[in-house]
């Protein structure tokens, strides 16, 4: 079957977020996470059926979704988890939101590795939680971001509980091997951290010959640390349908999730539910095909980026950003530069890296190219 990634309709109809921004302006928006392909035509008709229906009442998850997460956990990842494990939330940053409270007491510390996406920065100071972070570093040879480990251990303190991990990692597209998740979690055990790993973008594997490895899906001393938040969202294209969830195989990490959402966290719309159930039940072949296309786009975003001097990228391993180190332009704001040119990158200041840029890849073709140009065109001003 083939499916259309060469066209979108006009967003600006939609008011959506992305291209909202630059409303009135010819500035191609390449900065939030989202992506300018409609969705799988499964979730769609599943949708369509849903609203045909008229009414909108309160709405319990579907009997058959929590199976048809773990069916596809299992087909996916060779990850087996029981449906009572899931806990659904309306979005992945109320997760995070909620983990930085339930996983960690006043005034202890949630520790993390930088860059990273902004709401890791903000979940645990809203939650009156100290953050902690530790920069990431570059391989011998300057080719991937890794772990800085004598830095992490380093950062430890008696009062360190939590880790928040991004898995696969957001800004950089490192999909963190197993390897590098075993010495992770050894480093959690041995300082008694629990660990909530962001896997939102674990849909998004784009070197082909990998298969993400959920971080509780380690072994069963990491799954007991682990609360694990996941989205059909980011790989299916669906934000404001709002429905993520948290996985845990411990039950007291489950009652403690639970107490900090009591009263707050609305629940989960019907259309989210819908739209997640079609994902893991009917969306694969449209998956293969968006990671083909994206697989494209990350190769000539990689060439062309390559090719201009003054900007340094990386391999993107998993998701569709690229991350961009700008600083040898010497701008005091490498993203006004790009965005006067007509591109609009979300700054890497907000990612706790200023002088970078990272650069969604999620697009037709012509329109990455377009603004590939206008990069260029921008660095000869
Ligand atoms: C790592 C990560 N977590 C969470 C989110 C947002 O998730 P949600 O829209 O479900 O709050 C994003 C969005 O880009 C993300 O990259």
């Amino acid at each position: 079957m083939s499916f259309d990634f060469d066209s979108f309709p006009d967003r600006r109809e939609t008011s959506s977020t992305k291209w909202n921004r630059y409303a009135g302006r010819d500035v191609i928006p390449m900065w939030v996470a989202d992506m300018d392909f409609r969705c799988a035509p499964p979730i769609v008709e599943a949708l369509r059926a849903r609203v045909e229906h008229g009414i909108f009442g309160y709405t319990d998850p579907p009997a058959a979704l929590a199976p048809t997460v773990c069916d596809a956990l299992a087909r996916d990842y060779g990850w087996r988890i029981e449906p009572d494990w899931i806990i659904w939330l309306p979005s992945l940053v109320v997760g995070l939101n909620v983990v930085s409270r339930a996983l960690a007491a006043d005034h202890e510390e949630v520790l993390t590795g930088t860059p990273i996406y902004p709401p890791f920065l903000s979940a645990p100071v809203n939650a009156g939680r100290k953050v902690i972070t530790v920069p990431l570093t570059l391989s011998a040879g300057g080719t991937r971001w890794e772990w800085d480990w004598p830095a992490l251990e380093a950062a430890v303190t008696p009062h360190t509980r939590l880790l928040l991990l991004c898995h696969p990692h957001n800004p950089t597209g490192r999909a963190w091997t197993r390897a590098e998740l075993e010495q992770l979690a050894q480093f959690a055990a041995r300082h008694g951290l629990l660990v909530a790993s962001d896997e939102i973008h674990c849909g998004l594997m784009l070197d082909a010959q990998r298969t993400h490895v959920p971080f509780a899906s380690l072994d069963a001393d990491t799954a007991a640390r682990t609360v694990t938040l996941m989205s059909a969202s980011k790989t299916f294209n669906l934000p404001t349908l709002g429905c993520a969830f948290a996985i845990a195989s411990d039950a007291q990490l489950r009652a403690r999730v639970r107490r900090a959402m009591a009263g707050i966290v609305h629940h989960v719309g019907g259309l989210g539910y819908t739209a997640t159930l079609a994902a893991y039940r009917d969306g694969q072949a449209w998956q293969q095909a968006l990671l083909d296309t994206l697989r494209g786009n990350r190769d000539l975003v990689q060439a062309q980026l390559g090719s201009m001097a003054g900007l340094r990228t990386w391999h993107v391993e998993a998701t569709y950003l690229a991350w961009i180190d700008a600083r040898e332009l010497g701008d005091a704001s490498p993203a006004q530069r790009f965005e006067s040119a007509g591109v609009g990158l979300y700054d890497g200041a907000a990612f706790g890296a200023p002088g970078f840029l990272r650069l969604n890849f999620a697009c037709p073709r012509p329109l990455l190219r377009e603004a590939l140009e206008r990069m260029r065109t921008a660095l000869h001003r």
